[in-house]
């Protein structure tokens, strides 16, 4: 296997993640970080040799990157990456893609334009229990789906103020959506306050409809003092459940429609099953997919049009929180 060299820039919470795992990527050489704050460089460089640049200019004239993990603020995902395509790097732009779509359609487009990989750090995707989550679904475990709740709730993270709750978290769990259904979204409402003295929402409650008809739920929030990661999965013949942060992956079958093949003439409980999952991190199960699709030439893990639509989806729930009433999401679909 050719040996990629990554870099990492942006080196806050995430960031350091993403040089933690990289540093012992097989297949990868971490060859350079950037971040203005020095403290944080000096951090990340610690007990490595590798230079430490103040900015992403002076890392990409410096270092020439296969590929770059760009972990800066989401304000500033579109100039970073931008920089990083046109320097002839592969990119891994952090989730949510971008602040905005406008911002987004261009980072696509620089990426289009260059040749280059782009895919979207949606994480979740790569959480064990999700994946095989995703493969029972496809085999029909549990017939069609009818309601899918997410859950993701925890304490204000004082370093985020650019966006609010709805585009720092809602993106996971929209995108996992959106991906174990393989389907699209077509309406949106939601409900949302700003409790915190910021400029943006920090509690949200908000609904999806698929177009096959099936809910999506969404419970999010910056306001509760424990942290919880949860997804339920309703189906005709019993119900699964996944608790993220532990990987854990359960199914709660429903004797009643088992029994008359998915017929709801009534609904009872039945046996509960916890599937034994090998614990993985996601971020590494995620940078190995990066790496793997480098080193085939495409397709990326996490395409820019599955950001896009689970931004654009936010962005709605966002409008949709302000005004009060449901958005319908046609151009979802129409997005390249
Ligand atoms: N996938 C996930 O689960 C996950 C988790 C947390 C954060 N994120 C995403 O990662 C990104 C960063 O979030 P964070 O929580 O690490 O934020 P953070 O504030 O902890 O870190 C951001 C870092 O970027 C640096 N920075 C600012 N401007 C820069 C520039 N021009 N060039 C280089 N570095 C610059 C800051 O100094 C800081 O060190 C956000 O987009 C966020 O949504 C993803």
């Amino acid at each position: 296997m050719s040996t990629l060299r990554a870099a990492v820039i942006g080196l806050g919470s995430m960031g350091a993640n993403h040089v933690r795992v990289l540093a012992d990527t097989p297949g990868v050489e971490l060859v350079a970080v950037a971040d203005p704050d020095p403290e944080r460089v000096q951090r990340a460089i610690a007990g490595r040799s590798i230079p430490g640049f103040a900015s992403t200019s002076a890392l990409l004239a410096e270092s020439r990157p296969d590929f770059v993990s760009v972990v800066v603020p989401t304000g500033l995902h579109e100039e970073v990456a931008v920089a990083c395509i046109e320097a002839g790097a592969h990119v891994l732009v952090e989730k949510p893609i971008a602040a905005t779509l406008e911002a987004a359609a261009r980072i696509a487009r620089a990426a289009e334009d260059a040749g280059v990989l782009l895919t979207v750090g949606h994480i979740e995707r790569f959480n064990p229990a999700i994946r095989e989550l995703a493969r029972r679904l496809r085999e029909g475990q549990g017939g069609r789906v009818l309601q899918l709740r997410a859950r993701r709730v925890g304490p204000f993270p004082h370093r985020i103020r650019d966006v609010g709750v709805i585009h720092d978290l809602g993106p996971h769990d929209i995108d996992i959506m959106r991906y174990l259904l393989d389907d699209e979204v077509v309406r949106v409402y939601a409900e949302s306050r700003a409790h915190i003295a910021t400029d943006n929402e920090d509690l949200f409650a908000g609904m999806l409809t698929f177009r096959n008809g099936a809910m999506g739920l969404l419970d999010i929030n910056w306001l509760t003092p424990t942290k919880e990661r949860t997804l339920t999965i309703l189906c005709e013949k019993g119900m699964f459940t996944v608790d993220y942060a532990a990987q854990v992956l359960c199914f709660y079958e429903n004797y009643a429609a088992a029994a008359r093949d998915g017929v709801y003439a009534s609904v009872t409980e039945g046996p509960m099953t916890r599937y034994p999952i090998p614990n993985r991190e996601p971020l590494r199960v995620e940078l190995e997919a990066f790496r793997d699709a480098i080193l085939a030439g495409g397709p990326p893990p996490v395409p820019a049009s599955d950001g896009m639509a689970a931004l654009a989806i936010a962005e709605a729930l966002v409008r949709s929180g302000q005004s009060g009433q449901p958005v319908d999401l046609a151009e979802v679909s129409r997005l390249p």
